[in-house]
């Protein structure tokens, strides 16, 4: 995890093992704004939805995780120029495997909406592991209603369908995602969300792996639907202190 530097994925502060019993502990930031499983919690518990504003920005913030997971490559300025991302010659590509909203961190940002960063790497996996057989995916340890439908053989491209299914429950205001609206492949985030956002969202979700979109490709396409739904309707307006579950550091 230290070697993992980018500003949507949660700080790596140390380590502190102890040999004696086997176990180990890790310093994280504290991301004084709490888990995006909270803000979901409270925007239900007042019959409120989220705005789309911070669909937007959380798609955008996560994209920049999952393409930096995949190459090692901070995608931001590529992806407001419309270039396309690649590797870094040694990068071995990283799955995380267990996307969902308490595993979403939320911190000050630089504007008035908060900044996602992905947290809670207990189930991810380096390529390189895999390949040489030190390490292997172990369905039983990832969140049963966040499984892609190719699980138990993950691939490059599931992480960004749990992506999909985070965006899914912050529209619908779930904790887990809705079986039958994903089945069904219409309107993930529903017809009170613009449809640039629901048919990105769809991109993800698409059951077949090979046709689902690329995570070097989404910063590029999250970038240019944001910025055209931005220029329309962003409002520019903080979030309420309600929404979020704070944390003293
Ligand atoms: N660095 C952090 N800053 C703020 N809250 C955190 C942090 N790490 C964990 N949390 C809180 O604790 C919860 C569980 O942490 P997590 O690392 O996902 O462990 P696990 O899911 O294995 O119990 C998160 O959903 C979040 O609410
Ligand atoms: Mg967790």
């Amino acid at each position: 995890m230290n070697q993992l530097k980018h500003d949507n994925i949660v700080h790596f502060a140390g380590a502190d093992i102890d040999v004696g019993s086997g176990r180990a502990s890790l310093s994280l930031e504290v991301c004084c704004l709490g888990a995006m499983d909270t803000v979901i919690s409270r925007y239900y518990a007042r019959n409120l939805r989220i705005i789309e504003d911070l669909m937007w920005k959380t798609f955008w913030n996560m994209s920049l995780a999952l393409c930096y997971l995949q190459t090692g490559v901070d995608a931001r300025i590529s992806a407001v120029n419309g270039r396309s991302i690649h590797s870094l010659p040694n990068w071995s590509r990283i799955q995380h495997h267990d996307l969902k909203p308490g595993n979403i961190l939320l911190k000050p940002g630089t504007g008035m909406l908060p900044r996602c960063v992905v947290a809670d790497f207990g189930c991810s996996l380096k390529s390189s592991d895999v390949a040489s057989g030190r390490a292997f995916f172990r369905v039983s340890r990832c969140a049963a209603a966040f499984a892609p439908l190719e699980y138990p053989q993950p691939c490059d491209r599931s992480d960004v369908y749990q992506l999909g299914l985070i965006i899914h429950c912050m529209a619908r205001l779930r904790q887990t995602p809705n079986s039958i609206i994903i089945r069904l492949q219409s309107r993930p985030t529903s017809s009170k969300y613009s449809a640039s956002l629901n048919s990105l969202v769809s991109m993800c979700l698409h059951p077949n792996p090979m046709s689902r979109v690329d995570a070097r490709e989404l910063p590029r396409l999250v970038h240019s639907q944001m910025q055209l739904y931005g220029a329309r309707h962003m409002r520019r307006s903080s979030l309420p202190d309600w929404a979020f579950g704070k944390i003293k550091p």
